[in-house]
Parts: C-alpha cells; structure tokens; sequence
C-alpha cells in the first residue's frame, strides 16, 4: 500500500514524484512562507525603530534648544539686558528666541542638518520672520485650544519632502517677559528702532503666543531602513537556498544514489545471486540495515537455487 505523499493535498502527487523533488517542493513551501513571515516581521520590526530614532533626534534637538534658551535668559540676558536699556542699539544677544534660532541656523549650516528646521512660530511676532504659517498656526490653535497639551508631533509633507515634526507650546510664564512683549511704552527704546511697534506686543501672562516646531527630514530614515529591508531579506533568501542545495547534495549523495545502486543489484541479484555483491552491508545507518537485508535474501536465493539443482536428476 503506498502512503500519500504530503503533497497530495497540494500537487495530487502519489509518491510518483522522485523524493528529491519532494524535498525541493517541501523546502521551496517552507521557503516562501517563511519569507513571507519574516518579510511582514521585519517590516513592522524596521519601521517601529525608524519612528523611535526619528521622535529620538527630534525630541534631542528640541532639548537642545531649549537648553540654549535657558542658558540665554540666566547667563546672557543678565549680562547684555541693561546695554539695551542705555543705548539706541538694540543688542538681540539678550534675546533667549535670537540665541536659540542663532544656533540653529548654525547648526544647519553644517551639510548633515541641511534639511532640519527650528521655528519659534509665533502668531503676533516681534520678529516677522517667525510669523507662523497655514500649517504652524493650526498647530498653535491646538496648543490654545487645549492647554493641557503638552507636545504635538506628526508628519508635514512640504515642498522638499516629508518631514516629522515636533512641537511645544511658548507660553509666557514669567512677568519679566512682558517687559518686551507687554507695550510699546514698556519695551526698551533701542528694540522699537530695530522692530517697530506695531508687533511683538499685547502678549498676556500665561498666554500661549506660539510654538516652538522643529522638523527632521525622515528620507534619510526611511531609506536606510528600506535598505536593511532588502539586505536582511536578501541574507534570508540567500541562505535558505544554500540550505536546499546542500538537503539536496546530501539526500544525493546519503541516500538516493546509495538506493538507486542497491536496486540495480537487487535486480541482477534475482537473475544470478552468486556474483552480486551489497557492498553497502558495512554502512551503519539505515542503508545499511537494508543493505544485510539484500544480503540475507541473496544468501537464501543462492541457497534455494543450489537445493534446485541439486535436486534435478
Ligand atoms: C529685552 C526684551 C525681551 C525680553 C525680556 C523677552 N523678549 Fe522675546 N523677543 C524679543 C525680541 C526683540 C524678539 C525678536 C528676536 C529676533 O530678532 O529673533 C523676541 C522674540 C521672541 C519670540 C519669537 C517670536 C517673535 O516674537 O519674533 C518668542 C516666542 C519670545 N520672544 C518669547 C519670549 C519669552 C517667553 C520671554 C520671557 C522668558 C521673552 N520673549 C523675553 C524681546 C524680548
């Protein structure tokens, strides 16, 4: 009785199928559904890193320029603050928004930052080129909407790419920043020259005026982690074939050959037992075992076939 193969389900094979060829079949199914597994896998794996390092370094350089904020209102702000109450010129040094945009642009001076940007978005500036924009006035409606929200990020498709972008509310937390922002009459006379005095002005205490964006390219992510894609899927696939060639090789060279050479004999065998020799008796393993099984039956046929003859008259 012949045993359906597993591919009978499949190809409605009987076993009429040479074994290796069922080997290749089994391990070509194997094959593609663990690509397809791994494939999914890796996709899902690749893109939750990617969105971590992309919220990672915009997290790290909003960090960053909060800290260069910091650092002007405590260390510079003292320093530089009453040569703006003296003179007609208005030193911006004194500015934590001037100190921190300054840095940044740079930063982005240096070819890797290219295509990062920093905005203090603000909706009245003092500064026209911090106006916000369509998109960063939304943002800054949501801060106002929703006080309690903390921080915004997302994907903003612009003219060079997508970009991710994080945002921060400014809200005016200390009086001190109201003696710039309040009046015209309050602010110093030397920032009136450089600004005017139509904008800048009427923020409140504890208002939300604006908020701190800052945008990383994600190609440059996108990409790499498209290319790891392709090289981890590529090392799968290389080193799945290498395992079906060599199953291959050794079924080859193991078993089937072994077989095919002991069914030759086997043949001979039945017609003149006495000059076939199964060599293959001395294996260890399986072909062994059937091999003395040969042999034994060869005995008995040389055995019956001399009783046979010596019997004839
Ligand atoms: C000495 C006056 C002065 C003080 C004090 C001051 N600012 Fe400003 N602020 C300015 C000037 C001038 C600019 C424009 C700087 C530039 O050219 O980029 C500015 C810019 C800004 C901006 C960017 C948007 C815009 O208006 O151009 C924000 C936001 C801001 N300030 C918030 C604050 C906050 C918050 C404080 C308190 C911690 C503060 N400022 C204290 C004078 C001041």
């Amino acid at each position: 009785m012949t045993r359906p193969s597993i591919f009978s389900r499949f190809l409605k094979a009987d076993g009429s199928l040479p074994l290796a060829r069922q080997l290749s079949l089994t391990l070509a199914l194997i094959f593609v559904a663990a690509t397809l597994v791994a494939g999914v896998l890796l996709h899902v794996i690749f893109s939750a890193q990617a969105s971590a390092q992309i919220e990672r370094q915009s997290q790290f350089f909003m960090d960053s320029m909060l800290a260069v904020r910091e650092y002007t209102s405590r260390q510079v702000n003292p320093i530089v603050a009453p040569l703006n109450d003296q003179g007609t010129e208005f030193r911006p040094e004194a500015v934590p928004s001037y100190a921190a945009t300054s840095v940044f642009s740079y930063l982005r001076s240096n070819p890797a930052y290219q295509s990062f940007s920093y905005r203090e978005a603000t909706l009245n500036p003092t500064n026209l080129k911090d106006k916000a924009d369509g998109e960063e006035t939304q943002i800054v409606e949501a801060f106002k909407a929703d006080p309690s929200l903390k921080v915004l990020s997302g994907n903003r498709t612009m003219a060079l790419g997508t970009f991710h972008y994080v945002a921060k509310p400014i809200r005016i937390t200390k009086a001190s920043c109201l003696v710039c922002h309040s009046t015209p009459e309050r602010a110093p006379k030397s920032q009136l020259l450089t600004y005017g005095n139509s904008n800048g002005f009427g923020w409140g205490l504890d208002e939300i005026v604006g908020a701190q964006i800052v945008t990383v390219p994600i190609e440059e992510i996108e990409n790499a982690r498209h290319q790891s894609l392709v090289i981890t899927s590529g090392l799968i696939i290389v080193a799945f074939t290498l395992v079906g060639l060599v199953t291959n090789a050794v079924l080859k060279r193991l078993i089937l050959r072994p077989m095919r050479a002991m069914s030759l004999k086997a043949d001979e065998a039945s017609v003149t037992p006495g000059t076939v020799e199964f060599g293959e008796r001395r294996r260890a393993d399986e072909i062994g075992l059937l091999a003395r099984s040969f042999e034994r039956m060869k005995q008995s046929l040389v055995i019956s076939m001399q009783m046979l003859k010596d019997r004839q008259p």
